[in-house]
């Protein structure tokens, strides 16, 4: 059960409609967001969206022009960041080139009138947290990318905050020492339990390390859920497009009854779905998505009920290895295909040009909002 406890539903940092402008352009607009007690919290978004001012805002570097910063109830807003109970690690380290390790772990700890041998406790404690105890002389310059990313990260919980801000902290680093890191940087988050806001704009970064999620948009949320709710179940279609849902359709939709309705789309295939509560509109035009991984290929139309099966034409096939991924036309209308290698043996074998049938489960289809 200890599991289950490591984090509550207790709110610690609240942002209340905080938005910021740079000469005169809205970078953040309206963000309201909690983060609870304990949860490794992401803000994920392309490039430009507002992650960083967003981080920036609650560590106090940047002033909002409207909107408040409350953590653990206190309205933090107006409170300079070396008050805050709050502390940031930046992509590029920001480590002190001067100074050795030992001494960029203590120097935040050298403005708490702490006695020497408090303070080597404690510089020790954190080394050993990051794995880095024997290192402690060395000049950042002799560190290799994952260990300077360790000592700023030492450097930041040493002062005990009760909230970890990470800018990107993880991109300098080459894509395989990356996935150790966020293994790493997990089990650390566990041991803490500090409450963490980690910035990512990589997708699987975010779903593999969090406990919740918040996709932003042009300074916009956009959608807040766990990582299976952001990925299984966009609202939007641009969190659908960015976790890579890539097929969407725009349909037609015919209210049939109260519990049926027909789905068209045009020139293509009419079926039947259930009436559900994403189904609000009682007809017109509609959009909806499904994820490649959810399409598959015959070269017969399925005839379950369950099944929606389209009609189309293989265009191309990329091999990956791990998968295959094809991409069909069906009426002018590109859709794509990844298929698992399970075995060593690629099972269906489709040429360019081949008449196959797309086919899906019903109820793998995600129906966006308007
Ligand atoms: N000090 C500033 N003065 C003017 N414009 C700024 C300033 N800081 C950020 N911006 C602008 O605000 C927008 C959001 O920037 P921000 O750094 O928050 O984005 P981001 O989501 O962190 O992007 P990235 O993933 O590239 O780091 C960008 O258009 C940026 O150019
Ligand atoms: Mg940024």
């Amino acid at each position: 059960m200890e599991e289950l406890a490591s984090f509550s539903s207790q709110a610690l940092v609240e942002i209340k409609g905080i938005s910021k402008s740079f000469n005169n352009i809205k970078v953040l607009n309206n963000i309201d967001l909690t983060v609870n007690k304990g949860e490794f919290f992401s803000l994920l978004g392309p490039s430009g969206c507002g992650k960083t001012t967003l981080l920036r805002i609650i560590a106090g570097f940047e002033i909002p022009d409207s909107g408040k910063v409350i953590i653990d109830g206190i309205d933090y807003t107006d409170v300079p960041p070396y008050k805050r109970p709050v502390n940031m690690v930046f992509q590029n380290y920001a480590l002190f080139p001067h100074l050795n390790v030992f001494e960029n772990i203590a120097f935040g700890l050298r403005y708490q009138n702490l006695g020497k041998i408090e303070i080597r406790r404690r510089v020790f404690e954190a080394l050993e947290l990051v794995q880095l105890v024997g290192f402690e002389n060395r000049k950042p310059s002799e560190l290799s990318g994952g260990q300077k990313q360790r000592v700023a990260l030492a450097r930041a919980l040493v002062l005990k905050p009760k909230v970890l801000l990470l800018d990107e902290p993880l991109n300098a680093l080459d894509p395989k020492l990356r996935k150790e890191m966020q293994i790493e940087l997990k089990k650390l988050q566990h041991e803490v339990k500090v409450t963490f806001i980690f910035v990512t704009h990589d997708q699987e970064e975010a779903l593999s390390i969090s406990d919740r999620i918040a996709v932003i948009n042009r300074g916009e949320i956009e959608q807040v859920g766990t990582g299976y709710e952001i990925f299984e179940k966009p609202r939007t279609e641009f969190v659908a497009n960015f976790m890579g849902a890539r097929n969407l359709f725009t349909g037609v939709l015919h209210r049939l009854d109260k519990h049926m309705v027909e789905i068209e789309l045009p020139n293509l295939v009419r079926f039947k779905v259930f009436n559900n509560k994403n189904l609000k509109l009682n007809s017109g035009e509609f959009k909806f998505v499904v994820r490649p991984e959810k399409i598959f290929i015959r070269k017969t139309p399925v005839k379950n009920q369950a099944f929606v099966s389209i009609p189309a034409i293989v265009e191309s096939k990329l091999y990956y290895g791990a998968s295959t991924r094809w991409i069909l036309k069906a009426n002018g209308f590109s859709i794509f295909v990844e298929e698992q290698n399970r075995g060593i043996k690629l099972k269906n074998e489709f040429s360019p040009g081949e008449e196959v049938y797309a086919v899906w489960e019903k109820r793998n289809m995600v129906f966006l909002e308007a």
